[in-house]
């Protein structure tokens, strides 16, 4: 099991668990013959310590842009409005398992009983596991915002994010302009708390002396 950047205390399993269980249907997005972005509503069925399941039916177009690419990203919301909600977003590898895990997904997952009454209608499914991936929870519930990073099926997060350099001369002017207030200027180079920072780039556009970095 990888552990996650901690900011939260929850781990990768944990967020994996809070898709399947709180969250369930989420919005995928993959990528069509033309380069561009489709999205659809997919239902995460199971999950273990690194990977996430899902199914579809091989007739759908769905099904044949997850065979080009392998590759698919979504994003999933829970709360009434903004300001009460969390979203999880992954990105990551998907493989196709096939039929084996269906009466598993099924039992699990009583609803498609209705959908695929017998077991003929069944014929057509599939299922596919999310194995390798990025994730991050964002929740605006919080203030400051809380967000964290985690990974699944792999060791190396990418960082991403605002970071301040050697550079710094501790003048503030980044703290004035920034909307959560997560820098700390008492310390040089001053520190931005990236667990409450909301990437928005006023930091790094006063900076006098280009102390701030995207990475
Ligand atoms: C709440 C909800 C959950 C859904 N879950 C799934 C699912 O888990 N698997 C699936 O294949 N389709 C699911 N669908 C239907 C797909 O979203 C729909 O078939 C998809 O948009 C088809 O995309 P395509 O026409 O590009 O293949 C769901 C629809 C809704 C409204
Ligand atoms: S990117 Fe925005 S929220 Fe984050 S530290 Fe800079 S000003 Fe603050
Ligand atoms: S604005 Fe730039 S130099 Fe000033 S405290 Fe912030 S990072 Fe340091």
């Amino acid at each position: 099991m990888v552990k996650t950047k901690e900011v939260t205390d929850m781990n990768t399993p944990d967020y994996l668990k809070y898709v399947v269980n709180k969250i369930h249907s989420t919005i995928v997005a993959t990528v069509d013959d033309k380069g561009l972005p489709v999205t659809c509503a997919i239902d995460m069925m199971d999950c273990d310590e690194n990977s996430l399941y899902f199914l579809t039916a091989k007739g759908k177009a769905f099904y044949d842009r997850l065979k080009k690419r392998e590759f698919l990203a979504f994003t999933a919301l829970k709360g009434k409005d903004t300001m009460s909600s969390v979203a999880i977003s992954v990105q990551g590898k998907v493989r196709e398992l096939g039929f084996e895990k269906i009466p598993e997904l099924f039992k699990k997952n009583l609803y498609m009983n209705e959908i695929y009454p017998t077991e003929e209608s069944r014929k057509a499914l599939t299922v596919f596991q999310i194995y390798e991936g990025d994730g991050e929870w964002f929740d605006l519930s919080k203030k400051p915002i809380e967000r964290a990073s985690f990974l699944f099926g792999k060791e190396e997060i990418d960082p991403n994010g605002y970071f301040i350099n050697k550079n710094c001369i501790g003048c503030g002017s980044c703290l004035e302009v920034c909307p959560q207030q997560c820098i700390d200027i008492s310390n040089n180079p001053a520190v931005i708390r990236q667990e409450n920072c909301l990437h928005c780039g006023n930091c790094k556009e006063i900076c006098p002396v280009g102390a701030v970095e995207r990475r």
